[in-house]
């Protein structure tokens, strides 16, 4: 089928590249011609495993291409709108790209088409969009098709779909969009329809859903550290209940990144206009930004003298295997921190850079290429994302760490190991 996709970001990109990668011709358009130009050489600005390979591979096929013209997916069967829509200051959900967008596909000889909505969009946006259409004269189908990509498995993820949400009350175009997923969707039927009110708050209720099961297991890790429980057990004794599930139940400094803080909070802000009391999503809002001071607690309350000491952090992603450092907690730990601080020491695998530009007025700050750069400069450790490379580290070199602290912000260590190496552990609820 040809396939347009509109906004070439992060959702975009994977779309797009799975997409031609069965065989699906596929051009994905953008507004930021350098970005375009970028992406016809198969420069991906974006770290995603797999995602610049892939790109690449249909590029040079012929089933992928690149540009920032509208005039050159006039043919299309399948229009996917990708752009971001990022809260604004008041957590209201910023539709100006997806407004732009739409009324430029307005105004386009496009009669018959499927407009396919894959950014995350407030509740009642499908409807919106498709009387927007109505009033301009053009008669096309909106759909809502939500993705649940999740940064760093977002291929397999797509590639590899638990389901895949349709919302439509247009039978031409759920044809259109079986027959578009019919690859993903072989060993057994992943497609669920639904109206586009249903896709939509299904879309939220399931991203709201993991992060207060975080927050849970975050507010019976503060209990935990009161009885002398250990939530790594308290994990498994949980998680081991079918009905519940073993996964996202991992205590620790919470959750960041571009989907859980946003979509929670344009949540609570639809409950809000509709006059609906937000009890349990606010709960895990709360608990989740308490967290950052829980372990800024710790820290300061450790040290006798922050002032003239030193940390060394791990981790600035707000998540292992990405760049991405949206929302990370790590950034606004280390920004709260720093003032109180002598120095800190950061390192990342991967959002080193972008790390770098976004604390750049933090005066105190070194950026380190190797986690053991100078360690013996540095007070303690302090770890903030589960990036693999940490998991196993040379004690040998920790043990050079002044205090002989570890403060882990993700429980990734055993406190059984770090002792034996006579080095003090500070998880969180371990
Ligand atoms: C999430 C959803 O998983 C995905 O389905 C949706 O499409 C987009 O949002 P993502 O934000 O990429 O994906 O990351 P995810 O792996 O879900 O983790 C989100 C955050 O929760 C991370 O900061 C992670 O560190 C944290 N987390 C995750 C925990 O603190 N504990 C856990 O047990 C799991």
């Amino acid at each position: 089928m040809k396939v347009s996709i509109i906004g070439s970001g992060y959702v975009g990109l994977v779309t797009g590249a799975c997409l031609a990668d069965m065989q699906n011709n596929v051009t994905c358009l953008d507004i930021d011609e350098d970005k375009v130009k970028s992406l016809s050489l198969a420069q991906v600005p974006i770290f995603e495993p797999g995602l610049a390979e892939l790109v690449k591979k249909n590029i040079d096929l012929g089933y992928l291409e690149f540009t920032s013209s509208y005039n050159n997916i006039l043919d299309t069967d399948l229009f996917f709108i990708c752009v971001d829509t990022p809260n604004d200051s008041t957590n209201k959900p910023n539709l100006t790209n997806l407004d732009a967008v739409c009324k430029t596909l307005s105004q386009l000889p496009i009669h018959d088409a499927t407009i396919v909505l894959k950014s995350t969009v407030p509740l009642g946006t499908n409807n919106r969009i498709t009387n927007f259409f109505l009033a301009s004269g053009l008669a096309v189908d909106v759909v809502s098709n939500p993705e649940f990509l999740r940064e760093g498995s977002a291929i397999n993820d797509f590639m590899r779909p638990e389901r895949i949400i349709i919302g439509s009350s247009s039978t031409k175009s759920v044809q259109k969009l079986q027959t578009l997923y019919r690859p993903f969707s072989r060993k057994s039927n992943k497609i669920i329809s639904m109206s586009p009110a249903s896709a939509e708050l299904s879309k939220y209720a399931a991203n709201s859903f993991l992060a207060t099961k975080i927050s849970f297991m975050n507010e019976i890790a503060e209990v935990a550290e009161k009885t002398g429980a250990n939530m790594h057990e308290v994990r498994q004794g949980v998680g081991s209940d079918s009905r519940i599930g073993d996964q996202f139940l991992y205590a620790g400094l919470g959750y960041g990144g571009s989907c859980f803080p946003k979509d929670i909070n344009a949540l609570i802000h639809f409950q809000s206009d509709q006059g609906i009391k937000s009890n349990i999503l606010q709960a895990t809002h709360e608990q989740n930004s308490s967290m950052e001071y829980f372990f800024t607690k710790k820290l300061l309350n450790y040290f006798p003298d922050p002032s003239k000491t030193k940390l060394l952090f791990w981790g600035l992603s707000f998540k292992p295997n990405t760049d991405d450092i949206r929302e990370s907690i790590a950034i606004k730990i280390i920004t709260a921190l720093a003032p109180e601080f002598l120095s800190i020491g950061v390192y990342d695998p991967k959002s080193l850079q972008n790390a770098k530009e976004e604390m750049e007025l933090i005066p105190n700050l070194l950026y380190l290429d190797n986690k053991y750069e100078q360690i013996d400069e540095y007070d303690a450790l302090v770890i903030c994302t589960e990036w693999k490379e940490f998991w196993n580290p040379d004690f040998s070199r920790l043990a050079s760490l002044k205090s002989k602290a570890v403060f882990d912000g993700r429980n990734i260590l055993s406190r059984d190991e770090v002792e034996e190496n006579d080095l003090l552990y500070f998880g969180i609820g371990t």
